[in-house]
Order: C-alpha cells, then structure tokens, then sequence
C-alpha cells in the first residue's frame, strides 16, 4: 500500500514514525509546504521519498493523512478526494462550520472514505469506559467531567490559527464525550481566563476554559482545558454514575499528587506531552486507518462526527465571548 503524508510538524512526524512501522505500508511519501523540512524528517526516519504536496499526489498513493497546520486541511482534503483517494484527516476539517459542511459535501460527492483524527476513541481507557457504562456497570449517569491540561504553550505562532481552546483542546474531549455516552450535546455555558502570555489575548483565545454542557438526556458535563498544567500532560475523563465511578487518565503516571498524608500514587513520572500519552492511540488509529484504505471497514470516525464536535466546540466559544448560556441549535443554522 503506498501512503503520502502532508505535514511533519509535531503530529506529523510521529505519525510519519507509525506509518513507517506498519507492515502493510509499503511506500510512503512525505509532502511539506517546507520541502527540506519534509526532506529533513525522511532521512531522519530512513523513509526514501520526500517532496512537495504536487509531487506527493503524483506518486498516485493509496491514502493521505494531513498532519498539516489546520487552516491547510480543507484545501488538502479536496485535493485528496479530487485524486480519489481516502483521507485521514488531523482536526479540524476546515476551520468554520460553512467550511466544514462544504468539505464533507466535496467528499461525500468524491465518493471517497474520511476519518478523523479522534485519538481517544482508540484509546484503551476511553474503549473500556465506554464499554462498562453501555454494559450498565455504573448505573445512570449524574457527572462526567473532561479535561486536557497541556503542560506548556505550543509555539506562539500556533495560537492565531488554532482556533482557539475550545476547537482545538477541547474539541478531543468534546468527541470523547459524544462517543463514550452515546449522547449530544443540548446546551453549553462557558468562561475562559488568561494569566500567561499575553499572545493568547493578542489573538482574542485564551489560555484557560471551562465549559458546562447540558446533553440531551438531561446529563451535565464539564470541561476543563488549559495551556499552562505544570505537572504535566494531564487528560482524563471521569464518569460518574448511581452506582459505580469510573476514570479515564488516572494512572501511575497521571500528573497528580495528593494533599492528604502519606498517599503517595502516582509515582511514575507525569506524561510530558501529546505524544507520551497517546503514543498507542495514534498507532490504532493509523492501522485502522489502513482497513479503510484497504475498503475493509467503514471510517470509524467521519466528517459529520467533527462537524457535531465542532458544534460544541462553537457553541463554548461564543458562550465565552458572550458571557450566556448557548444552545446547540443557534450554531448549527
Ligand atoms: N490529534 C491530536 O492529538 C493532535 C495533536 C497535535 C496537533 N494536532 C493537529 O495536527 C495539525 C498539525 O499540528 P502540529 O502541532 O503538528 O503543527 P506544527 O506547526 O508543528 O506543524 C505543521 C506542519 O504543517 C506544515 N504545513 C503548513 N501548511 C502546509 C500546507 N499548506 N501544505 C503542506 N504542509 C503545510 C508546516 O510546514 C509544518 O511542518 C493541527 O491541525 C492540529 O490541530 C492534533
């Protein structure tokens, strides 16, 4: 199977890493709009082809998964379906909703397969507590809480096309939310804050948010997202139930410590990043990633469940930026 991937930043190269490894990638191919970076990445993974984005259709691959930076992926994706190849795609797909909906009708019209870059839905942890919740384990659900706690800032020139925390953190836990409860989001209440650098302000996001979601059968959720967590990567998913609690994230190496005495756990060092924590998660998605490309199974995460995420994601940053409470049916006109 010949694989091309666009991008090789900091996803980019360690997906490159993953491709590299599987057995049924026979060629693959890295495309940067920074060539020698492309270059640089290849000869540093042993990976014999390397190029422009032109040069990477032209190899005729198989599939496409665009690392790229994410005001790129809506032009990469209808690039790749025009070529009529599957895509996989980092989020977001575009970086609006109208942008959003028009590459999923592209490529719904290409007739080609779409998934998303939703990690977590490859996550061991996340797979076993949403199995345990469907399976009744904890009862009927009163509270989930998310959060994705970054230990530190990307690049200062990542902020203004990111999206903003809300589409760019918190839209993982948003999807994790939909997936692990089977349900959607009704309304949402959100605030952010800013006490770090003053680049997030200067790009009107901020570097801390909480949101409280209201799902659809009556369920509250709350989300925490910040830049500045300094004991390290932290990212968890608690549910709790009537009966039972259960929590995603909490390992030897989760990036807590406790205020009582004499407890001690976790002892391990904290994830340091993205990458640490969900090393194995990138590997699944991947390899899932080469049944669809192979026609053997549908996209197990399509554009229209990052259109519901970004709904969300949509709907906290205007509750932020509007002090009030939003529901999902104003974003989705
Ligand atoms: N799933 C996850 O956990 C996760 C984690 C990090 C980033 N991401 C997503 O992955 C994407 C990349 O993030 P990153 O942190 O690796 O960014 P990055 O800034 O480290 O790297 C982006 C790369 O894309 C290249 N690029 C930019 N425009 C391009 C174009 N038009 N064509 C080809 N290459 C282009 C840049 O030269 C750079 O090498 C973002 O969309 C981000 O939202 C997802």
């Amino acid at each position: 199977m010949k694989v091309g991937l666009v991008g090789v930043g900091r996803i980019g190269a360690l997906h490159a890493e993953t491709l590299r490894d599987l057995p049924e990638v026979e060629t693959l191919f890295l495309a940067d709009a920074d060539v020698a970076r492309a270059r640089d990445t290849a000869d540093k993974l042993g990976i014999s082809s390397s190029g422009s984005v032109a040069e990477l259709l032209a190899s005729r691959p198989d599939g496409i998964v665009i690392a790229a930076a994410t005001t790129a992926h809506a032009e990469l994706v209808h690039l790749a379906a025009d070529a009529g190849v599957a895509v996989f795609c980092e989020k977001p797909l575009a970086s609006d909703v109208a942008g959003t909906r028009e590459v999923i009708a592209h490529v719904a019209a290409a007739g080609v397969p779409l998934q998303m870059g939703f990690q977590r839905r490859f996550d061991p942890g996340y797979q076993a507590a949403r199995a345990r919740l469907q399976a009744g384990e904890l009862g009927w659900l009163h509270s989930v809480w998310a959060c994705t706690l970054d230990p530190a800032p990307p690049h200062a020139s990542y902020i203004p096309t990111s999206g903003g925390l809300f589409r760019d953190c918190s839209v993982h836990d948003i999807d994790a939310i939909r997936w692990v409860t089977g349900r959607e989001v009704a309304e949402v209440r959100a605030t952010g804050a800013n006490k770090g650098a003053d680049f997030f302000a200067a790009a009107g996001d901020v570097d801390t948010a909480h949101a409280l979601l209201t799902l659809d059968d009556g369920t509250l959720a709350a989300l925490a997202a910040t830049r500045y967590n300094g004991a390290g990567y932290d990212v968890r998913l608690e549910l709790h139930g009537s009966r039972r609690t259960f929590v995603v994230g909490l390992d030897d190496r989760a990036p807590l410590a406790s205020a009582e005495a004499g407890v001690t756990w976790p002892t391990e060092p904290s994830y340091a990043n993205f990458a640490e924590r969900f090393r194995s998660a990138y590997a699944a998605e991947l390899r899932a990633f080469v049944d669809v490309m192979a026609g053997r199974t549908p996209s197990p995460c399509s554009g229209e469940d990052a259109l519901e995420a970004l709904y969300v994601a949509e709907a906290c940053e205007l509750s932020r930026r509007e002090s009030r409470t939003v529901r999902i049916e104003e974003v989705r006109r």
